[in-house]
């Protein structure tokens, strides 16, 4: 029986290793089992405790609980966590997701003791190092045994960057299976305005400039007049503390402010919104999964090929762009997707680490 360690710890890798999870306990629960890792990087139920009931992931065998800190803090302790349970416990491989600190910690502690690291999401490029997942993307790629590129230009990234075809599999993305699966299911009743925009905001070089926050809010504001609509904001927590900070009030006349919404909430608000606007790059992806238009509050994006499908259009945090490409953007109905697998990404990942 092949052993693997899963290491999650922040919401977006809940969502992706449902995916994976679900996989490994059905169709080949005879040759694979799991053991979760959660590093505490997330641990508001809304960000965190409530994913792993709605999408019936077991609970993690271990929480690191290492919370919120600077970058090498909190990298640090999970670093610390993750190699005191690889030295206690055997397993053949970790699997990691996507880039964010959890993400890092858990390739790097595994590398340097031999383990096996398996990078899903891998190849994905912003080509910006301002962001801190686009560095703990490439650490975690070069450190990888195994990387699972979701897409064709995810693939070219690393072809480019020297790795041997041997390492790399175009898996397809496992968010996409997740999109086809839990699409089909009856959507979590959630009391939502009548007609509206769905919002986010949460990356650091949004957040954390008052400037550019606020160009962003005005610009939803313009908008949400010239279409007499509402826009759905679900709010990260890094992003109240910082409008808290910054003296920043939302009208509720326009904003429908509410806690972050779980992955079955936020299906059920995109099969209703008009337009998506966003700095997330899973809401970016889900919005194209599920037929939306989408402006990227992102000078770049890695998701190129949403971009490239006309369904999504790049924006930054600037008011007139953002309106622009909202005007553009008004109505359309992207086409399913195509470069993104055929919803069978997960059952290709554990296929290949069993080889
Ligand atoms: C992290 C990831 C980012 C991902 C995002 C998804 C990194 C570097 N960034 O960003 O790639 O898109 O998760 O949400 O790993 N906080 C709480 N409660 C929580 C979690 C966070 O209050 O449960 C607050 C804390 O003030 C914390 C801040 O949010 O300092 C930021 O959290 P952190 O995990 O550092 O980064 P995210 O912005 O969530």
């Amino acid at each position: 029986m092949y052993k693997i360690l899963t290491i999650v710890g922040a919401r977006p890798q809940f969502i992706k290793a449902a995916a994976i999870s679900h996989v490994i306990r059905g169709k080949y629960a005879d040759s694979i089992c799991e053991d979760i890792l959660h590093t505490g990087q997330h641990y508001d139920d809304t960000m965190s405790g409530r994913f792993f009931c709605e999408l019936d992931i077991p609970l993690p065998k271990y929480n690191l609980g290492v919370g919120s800190s600077s970058h090498g803090a909190q990298t640090a302790a999970m670093l610390k966590g993750i190699e005191e349970v690889l030295l206690s416990t055997h397993y053949d491989g970790v699997l990691v997701y996507g880039d964010t600190n959890s993400t890092l910690a858990g390739a790097l502690a595994a590398a340097k003791l031999h383990v096996p690291v398996y990078h899903v999401e891998a190849g994905l490029r912003s080509f910006n190092r301002d962001m801190p997942e686009e560095i703990n993307r490439v650490v975690t790629d070069h450190v990888s045994s195994l990387l699972f590129a979701p897409t064709q230009t995810a693939m070219q990234n690393l072809r480019n960057e020297g790795f041997k075809e041997d390492n790399v599999v175009l898996s397809g993305d496992v968010m996409l299976d997740n999109a086809l699966h839990y699409s089909s299911l009856p959507t979590t009743h959630y009391p939502l305005p009548t007609d509206f925009i769905l919002a986010t905001i949460h990356r650091d070089f949004n957040t954390d400039h008052p400037e550019r926050i606020k160009n962003i809010l005005s610009a939803l504001n313009r908008i949400a007049e010239q279409y007499n609509t509402k826009i759905l904001f679900p709010i990260h927590p890094r992003t109240r503390k910082q409008l808290e900070t910054f003296n920043i009030h939302l009208s509720p006349l326009t904003f429908h402010l509410v806690e972050p919404l779980s992955y079955l909430e936020t299906l059920g608000a995109l099969q209703q919104a008009h337009l998506v606007l966003t700095d997330s790059g899973g809401l970016q992806k889900e919005a194209y999964f599920c037929g939306k238009p989408c402006v990227i509050l992102r000078p770049e994006t890695e998701w190129v090929e949403i971009v490239d499908a006309g369904a999504a259009q790049l924006a930054d945090a600037d008011p007139s762009r953002i309106l622009d490409a909202a005007n553009h953007l008004w109505g359309f109905k992207p086409s399913p997707p195509t470069d993104f697998g055929d919803g069978h990404s997960a059952e290709k990942i554990i296929e290949k680490i069993l080889l």
